[in-house]
């Protein structure tokens, strides 16, 4: 079977992990989270006590930051400059952070080059908010995995307290509308269907649900 590029875009909290990390053990295809390479670059200006929005400084940063993926035990692991940030990028903060970060240019550009190094070969799933607009439009099969905002941000704060992070449930509701207007409003590769995307609402599915629909769109876009 001929090795695809999946491309699943949606806001937060739609399942996209989820589902991705399923779709692709499935398949035998390499799974790319692309939000944890935004989520890397966030947590290390944080951390430098840079501006968010200060892109000067963000391109400084880009320039002198290593961010790699690499499959470990458990699955995809992420490095910051040869440090496993696996678990730190998953905070809150650093969701905001990163979505701070992805609307600067300079930071989309040093990313995107990453992304098309690791899934130009095909057999892959990348998760994003614009893989299947900008980062890889010729992808064989697209998905646009969507949810009503309260289950989506009801989810995350579900993830959230089974690590010990306490976040509020309001709290979570307001930085997932936060998010998607921010990441569907920014200048630079915002968050859109794109045209050729087949639409997943899980609002009400289960997981294995989703997948089943997705495997079986890749299946027929493969020709099985
Ligand atoms: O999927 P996530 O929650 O880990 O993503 C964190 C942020 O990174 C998200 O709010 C916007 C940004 N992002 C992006 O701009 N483009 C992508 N392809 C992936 C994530």
């Amino acid at each position: 079977m001929k090795k695809l590029i999946i491309a699943i875009d949606g806001p937060s909290g739609a399942g996209k992990s989820t589902a991705g990390k399923l779709l692709a053990n499935e398949l035998g295809y390499l799974y790319i989270d692309t939000g944890a390479m935004y989520r890397a670059i966030g947590l290390k200006a944080v951390r430098e006590g840079i501006e968010l929005k200060e892109s000067d400084a963000l391109r400084g940063l880009c320039a002198r930051t290593d961010v790699r993926l690499a499959q470990g035990e458990g699955g995809l692991r992420v490095y910051l400059d040869n440090e496993d940030v696996s678990e730190a990028i998953r905070t809150p903060d650093m969701g905001m952070a990163a979505s701070a970060v992805s609307a600067q240019p300079c930071v989309r550009e040093r990313l995107l080059q990453l992304q098309r190094n690791l899934g130009e070969g095909g057999g892959v799933v990348l998760e994003g908010r614009d893989i299947g607009t900008v980062v890889f439009p010729e992808a064989e099969a697209k998905f646009y995995l969507d949810a009503n905002v309260e289950e989506r941000a009801r989810r995350r704060w579900l993830e959230f307290r089974e690590k010990g992070i306490e976040a509020g449930l309001q709290k979570t509701i307001e930085e997932v509308k936060k998010r998607d207007y921010d990441d569907s409003h920014r200048d630079i590769a915002p968050l859109k269907k794109a045209a050729d995307a087949v639409v997943v609402d899980s609002s009400g599915l289960n997981i294995d649900e989703v997948v089943a629909m997705m495997k079986e769109k890749v299946l027929e876009v493969a020709g099985i």
